[in-house]
């Protein structure tokens, strides 16, 4: 059987695709603060400046081209059972061929209801207007977990981080919650490998093996030294 190997994925495996992290400029992100257009809150009081800055976002990721990085991880498939939890709402890793991606926070490429979340339909182009309605005639908004909102993903990834005999987390500085808990529900026996181009020791469990540079560089490297590992054993 192949060994079951969970990737948990950040900002910034996608930032050398052009795609900008959060929180490597000063809190500001595209020139906006986060809480103000990414919250429930913030769509409430402002929802054309969300739609708007979410448009911008589906704008930038659609012509955007996967990494070295996420074209690595599509090369781990090979040897083993790999299992994507990305906090990333860009397509990337589906893009570059990744089989098995599951999005914590959403996906830019649908839209939801603004009544019930549970109605989701195809974002065709970039944009969601406003006055785009659900069949129920409620405005269409970005298929986004928002702060303030439950994580419904949640749940399968604690169970597949709980299968897992290899963990890579890569491109996240695991701030958010809950998302940044599930380096804490893995197994005493399992590898977990962080890799980011600014390692925060106090952010990660002490067992792990730190990988420091950019994804784009480290990422490769190391799927290399797995599937050479794996090859020989
Ligand atoms: P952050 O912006 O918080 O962290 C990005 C991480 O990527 C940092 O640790 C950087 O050091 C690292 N980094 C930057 N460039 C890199 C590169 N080229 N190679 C490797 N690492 C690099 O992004 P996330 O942790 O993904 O949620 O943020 C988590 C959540 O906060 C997001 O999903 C989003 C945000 O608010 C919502 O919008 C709900």
């Amino acid at each position: 059987m192949k060994k079951k190997i969970v990737v948990f994925t950040g900002a910034g495996i996608s930032a050398e695709s052009g795609i900008q992290t959060f929180r490597d400029a000063n809190g500001l992100w595209e020139g906006h603060h986060v809480e103000d257009v990414a919250s429930i809150d913030g769509w409430n009081k402002n929802p054309s400046l969300v739609q708007n800055f979410y448009n911008m976002r589906r704008q930038i990721a659609l012509n955007a081209e996967p990494n070295a990085a996420h074209c690595a991880l599509v090369t781990l498939e090979k040897v083993f059972d790999v299992h994507i939890i990305t906090q990333n709402v860009d397509l990337l890793h589906e893009r570059s061929g990744s089989s098995h991606v599951l999005h914590l926070h959403g996906r830019l490429d649908l839209a939801c209801s603004s009544l019930d979340k549970r109605l989701i339909y195809p974002v065709v182009g970039h944009e969601i207007k406003m006055g785009d309605c659900c069949e129920k005639g409620s405005q269409l908004r970005p298929n986004i977990v928002w702060f303030g909102e439950s994580v419904p993903n949640m749940e399968p990834a604690i169970q597949l981080s709980e299968q897992a005999d290899i963990m890579i987390v890569t491109g996240t500085s695991l701030t958010v919650y809950p998302a940044a808990s599930l380096v804490e529900v893995i197994v005493p026996t399992c590898d977990l490998y962080v890799i980011d181009k600014h390692i925060n020791l106090a952010r990660i469990p002490k067992k792990s093996i730190t990988m420091e540079g950019t994804a784009s560089e480290m990422v490769p490297k190391l799927v290399n030294q797995l599937i050479a590992h794996n090859t020989i054993l």
